[in-house]
């Protein structure tokens, strides 16, 4: 796992934005893989900005999400769809149905999964996965003890994680207890990972990623297993790893 250590958010979201957008500029169908959270804003600010600039277009780009709640409608202010909508899509050119994440509502939520990963691999898989990183070490939805042969798949939120995610809901008992998510396994399946850490808070599950041991308790443990991971963190986050 290459580690690429940068002062500040800013600089950690100029790098991502410039390995995204070598991708984008490169490939002629790019699939990029995308997350949700505040660690990834600043580097939807970037691309919006390349592609207001006319430096970038993404009308053949597709994109898939990571995850969404269960039970939350796309025009729920608090779903995935909503939050890449606002942050993302609606500020570029990409053509809405390559626009992709798992549909957190309807009867049959097991099929949505196995939809879900075969679009992924219609689309010849991912080309370059945008990760966060839980508190917990979670991937994804993907909490601790989640298999590392996991694919997408309906998970129970960790209490944690629901904790870390209430400050986005009026209260905690707003924030759904399920959610869908790529699996393991599946995030393994992108050809090229880039892992973003900003802020002293995660500096804990930094050093346990980097030193620790690649355990299913820890799931972003797993990355050191794969040919081509970025992790690309600020000072804050990195402190004396
Ligand atoms: P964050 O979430 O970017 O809001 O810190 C990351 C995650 O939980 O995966």
């Amino acid at each position: 796992m290459e580690i690429i250590r940068v002062n500040n958010y800013q600089k950690m979201s100029e790098k991502a934005c410039a390995l995204l957008t070598d991708v984008i500029k490169t490939k002629k169908n790019p699939v990029l893989g995308l997350a949700t959270g505040s660690t990834p804003e600043g580097l939807y600010q970037q691309l919006i900005e390349q592609y207001s600039n006319g430096e970038l277009s993404f009308k053949n780009t597709t994109t898939f999400n990571l995850d969404e709640y269960v039970g939350l409608e796309k025009n729920d202010p608090n779903s995935y769809y909503y939050y890449m909508y606002e942050k993302l899509f609606k500020h570029i050119d990409i053509p809405t149905d390559q626009a992709n994440l798992p549909s957190g509502v309807g009867n049959d939520l097991e099929k949505v999964c196995q939809d879900y990963e075969q679009k992924i691999s219609q689309a010849g898989n991912v080309d370059i996965q945008v990760l966060g990183i839980g508190l917990n070490g979670h991937i994804g939805f993907n909490e601790p003890g989640t298999p590392f042969s996991s694919r997408t798949h309906i998970v129970d939120l960790d209490e944690s994680t629901r904790e870390a995610n209430a400050r986005f809901f009026n209260s905690i008992n707003d924030v759904p207890t399920k959610a869908i998510t790529m699996g393991i396994n599946s995030i393994m399946n992108s050809k090229q990972i880039v892992l973003l850490v900003s802020g002293e808070k995660k500096k804990d599950a930094v050093a346990r990623l980097v030193n620790g041991e690649i355990s299913e308790s820890f799931p972003a443990s797993i990355l050191k297993q794969h040919g081509n991971v970025v992790l690309i963190a600020d000072e804050a986050a990195l402190g004396n790893v």
